[in-house]
């Protein structure tokens, strides 16, 4: 019997989701013969039955378009917006996925789509998942894919901040996503040379950060580039989160939490470039590169890691290997059970390689 493959993407979008799509498309439907629906707009169109047909047609000259045909949405299967009420769908979605007789359930997405897909995996469905984002942060493959475009977009955009910032002698303050990991921040602040690199994983003290660039004023070079991830935060900041936290662990409640460092990003970037500014005499400005990262078309590597990714999905397909994403593990995929996946996050190692090669060629960390 023909096997028959639905196929959605969630979260953020990320450049490589239509390259992967038609990777998972094409392998599916040339090389195995299986038939396969696409479902618009995340777990949404599951619970809502908003299907897509993809056949050769829509699957042709997709592989350099950046977005998703899909559409995509951050919904969950347990907790949607509907009718005016957040409801638990998860019943909803397993009986659409059998009323669509369907075999297999493929999800694109970033961290909080692994764990949606073993939810629904715990409802008895068969799910593999392909991982996706930005930010890099999904845990157990080594990369994700959109990962090394928003690198590219990140790494041009501080290539053209140095100029005027060397012009007008000033501090350009560049932020940086990634949510709460410091993978585009990092590689970024390495690729285009910034002079100080901020990444959540390594909390920062703004006399430190003012000190490096006084540094650089004595040493003639009256300019400096600041990489700031958003979700970085001070050492001040990070202690009294970590303060806050215990005392809700103990059940403390009442206690007034600071601000989780994703709600006030752009806040925090803005503060921080009057803060550099009024300890080193320098004019400040602030770049917030914000969807830009996110959008166009993949880079070649991209296009590459979504298509031996999404290949290598259907192939699990093929050999009804389910619960799984598929994750790049050097030149080689591996199937890796989404319960190791789900619910971690992939941080900056602080010691990591990357993080030592900054330092060694001099970049502050605020530390
Ligand atoms: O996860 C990808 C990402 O781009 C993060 O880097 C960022 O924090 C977030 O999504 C932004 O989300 P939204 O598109 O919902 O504003």
């Amino acid at each position: 019997m023909t096997q028959h493959i639905g196929i959605l993407t969630s979260g953020g979008d990320s450049p490589g989701l239509n390259a992967a799509i038609r990777g998972v498309g094409k392998a599916c439907m040339a090389h195995y013969g299986m038939r396969l629906t696409g479902f618009r707009d995340g777990f949404r169109g599951l619970v809502e039955n908003r299907t897509m047909p993809l056949g050769g047609e829509q699957l042709s000259g997709i592989l350099t378009l950046g977005g998703t045909i899909l559409g995509t949405s951050r919904d969950k299967p347990h907790k949607m917006p509907m009718d005016g009420e957040v409801r638990d769908l998860t019943e909803q979605i397993v009986a659409n996925y059998h009323a669509h007789q369907l075999d297999a359930l493929v999800c694109l997405g970033g961290g909080g789509t692994q764990k949606n897909a073993l939810r629904l995996l715990r409802a008895g469905l068969n799910v593999v998942t392909l991982p996706k984002t930005i930010d890099n942060d999904v845990a157990m493959t080594d990369i994700t894919f959109g990962f090394d475009t928003a690198l590219g977009i990140a790494t041009d955009a501080i290539d053209r901040l140095h100029s005027t910032a060397h012009s007008h002698h000033r501090i350009i303050v560049v932020e940086i996503m990634g949510h709460r990991a410091g993978w585009l921040a990092l590689g970024a602040g390495i690729a285009g040379g910034a002079d100080v690199i901020l990444i959540p994983e390594i909390p920062y003290r703004v006399d430190d950060v003012a000190a490096a660039i006084r540094r650089r004023v004595e040493q003639g070079k009256p300019f400096s580039i600041v990489a700031v991830a958003e979700g970085a935060i001070s050492r001040e900041e990070h202690d009294a989160l970590l303060a806050a936290r215990a005392l809700k662990k103990e059940g403390k409640k009442r206690v007034s939490l600071p601000q989780e460092p994703e709600i006030v990003y752009a806040d925090r970037t803005l503060t921080l470039a009057k803060r550099l500014e009024a300890l080193t005499g320098l004019e400040a400005r602030v770049t917030i590169l914000g969807h830009l990262q996110r959008g166009g078309t993949p880079s070649a590597a991209d296009r590459i890691l979504a298509t031996r990714l999404g290949t290598a999905a259907a192939d699990l397909i093929a050999a009804r290997q389910y619960g799984v994403m598929v994750a790049a593990r050097g030149e080689a995929t591996r199937a890796v059970p989404l319960d190791e996946v789900a619910g971690k996050v992939k941080t900056v190692p602080p010691d990591h390689p990357w993080v030592a090669s900054a330092r060694r060629v001099g970049t502050s960390f605020g530390d």
